[in-house]
């Protein structure tokens, strides 16, 4: 049976995205049948429409989503019709030397449906980041579907599929952040707020959010951030030294993706402290630094992939954690539209105000 469905489809780079009725499958073998119930709107989206991404339009976009498994395909035993699911873009295989070697966050061979959405012509779709969940329903693989506590929001669940599970996996996955630790947070949109979020529950003593945007700074205290530093008018650099004794913060976590806040997040770190690098730059960019302050400075220089995140392990306990009100998910959720209000959306990402856009179906 072909299920047709109302989904947000780019159809060509830079065009408006529009609401159309696609033909999605039923699951065949190890896959998923989603009814999506929440997704929020990521800049990875925005990318795709425009172009950035790679040119394999139509796209099916929408990637941070939550729904119900509505049914699998024969020999799927992980998940069951009924369970309430957040979507993960990385269905780690198991077999893959880095899952061999004990490190799955670092899986090359993570897996998607095999067959196909369509436009209503037969024109088959690309779903962004192997999702496409801007849609009453998609087909994903069912590793992709990982299940979590109904009892949660699904706009708020939906998140950890993506930006903020990034952003809180900087922090405590890949930035190993500890009691103790004094953070800063470079750049505090959606990623930046979340990894101020993590260090928080990570027990960091000092949590410096840096951005140019008040509305950001302030929503990032009321998350954790002990110390903010408007970077529009101040040095960044020499603030986060002053506000940790003149020596640097131990984790500087860049969540903007640029060079200039690279160079910023490489130098306000202490000695033999760590950089990670969560925000996404652009092909073009390039970073200059003298070699021997990489050397002379010591510690380590990481990016942070989906927040080095095993969505098997992290997801399930980051919605306890929400459950039992120690991570508040729904500070993220900025505003609720329908699935016609994307291009709004996008218009709004860059504004202060907004963490995150939520298609709520
Ligand atoms: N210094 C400090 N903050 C900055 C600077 C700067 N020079 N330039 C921009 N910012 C801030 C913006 O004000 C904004 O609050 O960085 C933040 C970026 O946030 P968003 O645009 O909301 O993006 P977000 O969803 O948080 O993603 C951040 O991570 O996943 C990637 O592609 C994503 O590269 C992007 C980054
Ligand atoms: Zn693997
Ligand atoms: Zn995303």
């Amino acid at each position: 049976m072909t299920h047709q469905v109302r989904a947000v489809v780019a159809r060509g780079k830079g065009a408006p995205v529009s609401l159309e009725t696609i033909n999605v499958p039923d699951p065949g073998p190890g896959e998923a049948l989603v009814k999506i119930e929440a997704c929020g709107v990521c800049h990875t989206d925005l990318h795709y429409r425009e172009g950035g991404i790679n040119d394999e339009f139509p796209f099916l976009l929408g990637h941070e989503a939550a729904g119900v498994v509505e049914s699998v395909g024969e020999d799927v035993t992980d998940v069951a019709p009924g369970d309430f699911v957040i979507l993960n873009w990385r269905a780690v295989c198991g077999n893959c030397r880095a899952c061999q070697r004990g490190r799955p966050w670092y899986c090359f061979s993570t897996h998607n449906a095999k067959q196909k959405m369509t436009l209503a012509d037969g024109t088959e779709l690309s779903p962004a980041l192997g999702i496409g969940a801007f849609a009453e329903k998609t087909l994903v693989a069912a590793g992709q579907c990982t299940k979590v506590d109904r009892a949660a929001s699904a706009a708020a669940a939906g998140l950890l599929g993506c930006g903020v599970m990034a952003g809180i996996g900087a922090a405590i996955n890949t930035g190993n952040v500890g009691r103790g630790d004094s953070v800063a947070v470079i750049g505090c949109g959606g990623v930046g707020a979340a990894a101020v979020v993590g260090s928080n529950l990570a027990g960091a003593a000092k949590i410096i959010a840096v951005d140019i945007d008040d509305l950001k700074l302030n929503t990032a205290e009321k998350l954790g951030a002990t110390h903010t530093v408007n970077a529009k008018g101040t040095d960044p650099v020499e603030a986060i030294r002053e506000l940790t004794g003149g020596f640097g913060a131990d984790v500087v976590i860049e969540a903007v993706g640029r060079p200039e806040t690279y160079k910023q997040a490489f130098y306000a770190r202490d000695l033999a402290g760590t950089v990670v690098l969560v925000g996404v730059p652009t092909p073009e960019m390039k970073l200059e630094l003298p070699l021997l302050d990489v050397f002379g400075r010591g510690g380590a220089l990481k990016s942070s992939w989906y927040g080095d995140c095993l969505p098997s392990r992290d997801f399930p306990m980051l919605i306890d954690l929400y459950l039992q009100g120690r991570l508040d998910l729904d500070a993220f959720v900025t505003e609720t539209i329908a699935l016609d209000d994307i291009e709004k959306a996008f218009e709004r990402m860059h504004g202060g105000d907004v963490l995150r856009s939520v298609v709520v179906l």
